[in-house]
């Protein structure tokens, strides 16, 4: 029997994990996880490149893995952790760094937007992001990355970090791929559907947070962005609705000619208030799950606990033949 091929992804626990996060990444770890030999990362090293406040940080990475598994993530089938549990990643980062030339690295475009949006806080930290993140992959010799759009630069440096490596030194790292499934993969901002929903966005109405309330979530499908026609198709010409129309494509799993269909004579407000149904029923098991495990800390912590033990003898081989391949004793 063929074994099967090595998934691994990670998420930040900076800000509240949102519906972006959930349609572009976590619905389909949580899909795949059948399929794959699944491994899921809170990557809390990466969210430091950016001021946190330290027990808020703590707290906000248990909470986060809370609702990794409050999603779907199924520890049984999934192996999740936390980064800055396992050394080498950071280690690891240190050798591809010294294999990244600064040309590479300058031309990642989240680095120019993160440090335009922290302009008092450009660390070095932040410009090497992507090498963790290459590391963070390369430990566990994956096949498939399965990210949102906006990571996609990302996967290819750490491909061609890999390439590179494994071309001057010896064989290594397997190349990765980027497995990016075009529905959801770039959820937009409710408020703006010209930039890309993220947890850092300040507008009132950007973001839907997998643990806002109903009605919470009505108001904000309601105040969402559209335009003043009132036909309701997947035209990319005009993003509000389309922005919509694909959340609702995501959720509902119909094709795009039966959602036209069905609102073809039906104006915003009922289609609005169609998606916030549908949004609120999706989230509503996921909230009580989180709840539920909320109140039991020490299951999270032991799940991550055994998640981190059964990825880390991987990640010390893997580790240990760059740091020889390389030279260092
Ligand atoms: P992060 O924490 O920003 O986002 C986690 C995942 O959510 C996806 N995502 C979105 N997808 C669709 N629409 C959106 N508006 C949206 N916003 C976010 C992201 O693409 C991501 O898949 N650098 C990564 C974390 C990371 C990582 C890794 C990922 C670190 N190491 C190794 C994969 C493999 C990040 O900041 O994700």
């Amino acid at each position: 029997m063929c074994a099967k091929k090595v998934v691994f992804s990670g998420i930040q626990p900076t800000g509240n994990i949102h519906l972006g996060n959930y349609l572009g990444a976590v619905k389909n770890w949580v899909d795949m996880q059948d399929a794959y030999d699944n491994i899921f990362c809170v990557v809390n090293s990466h969210a430091i490149t950016i001021k946190q406040d330290p027990k808020e940080l703590m707290q906000k990475t248990i909470d986060l893995a809370c609702m990794l598994i409050a999603c779907g993530i199924d520890p049984m089938k999934s192996s999740l952790f936390i980064q800055s549990e396992i050394d080498y990643h950071p280690a690891l980062a240190w050798i591809l760094d010294c294999n990244i030339f600064m040309g590479d690295m300058t031309r990642m475009t989240q680095f120019k937007d993160k440090s335009k949006k922290n302009p008092k806080n450009i660390n070095v930290g932040l410009f090497n992001y992507p090498a963790l993140m290459a590391a963070d992959i390369l430990l566990y010799q994956v096949d498939l990355v399965p990210v949102g759009s906006d990571q996609k630069q990302h996967i290819e440096l750490t491909r061609n970090v890999a390439m590179k490596f494994n071309r001057d030194f010896g064989e290594c790292f397997k190349i990765p791929e980027p497995l990016i499934i075009k529905e959801g993969a770039r959820v937009m901002g409710l408020d703006d559907p010209l930039i890309k929903m993220s947890k850092s966005a300040t507008g009132k109405n950007h973001a839907i947070f997998l643990l806002d309330e109903p009605d919470v979530i009505l108001t904000k499908i309601k105040k969402a962005t559209t335009d003043s026609n009132s036909s309701i198709v997947f035209d990319e010409n005009r993003p509000g609705i389309y922005n919509l129309l694909c959340i609702y494509e995501v959720l509902s799993g119909k094709d795009r000619t039966s959602i036209e269909d069905e609102f073809s004579t039906k104006g915003y407000g009922v289609f609005k208030n169609a998606l916030a149904d549908i949004v609120i029923d999706r989230l509503k098991p996921i909230q009580e799950r989180y709840r539920q495990l909320k109140s039991d800390e020490k299951y999270i912590k032991e799940i991550l606990q055994n998640g981190a033990n059964a990825v880390l003898p991987r990640a010390r081989d893997t580790y240990n033949k760059a740091k020889d391949l390389i030279g260092l004793l």
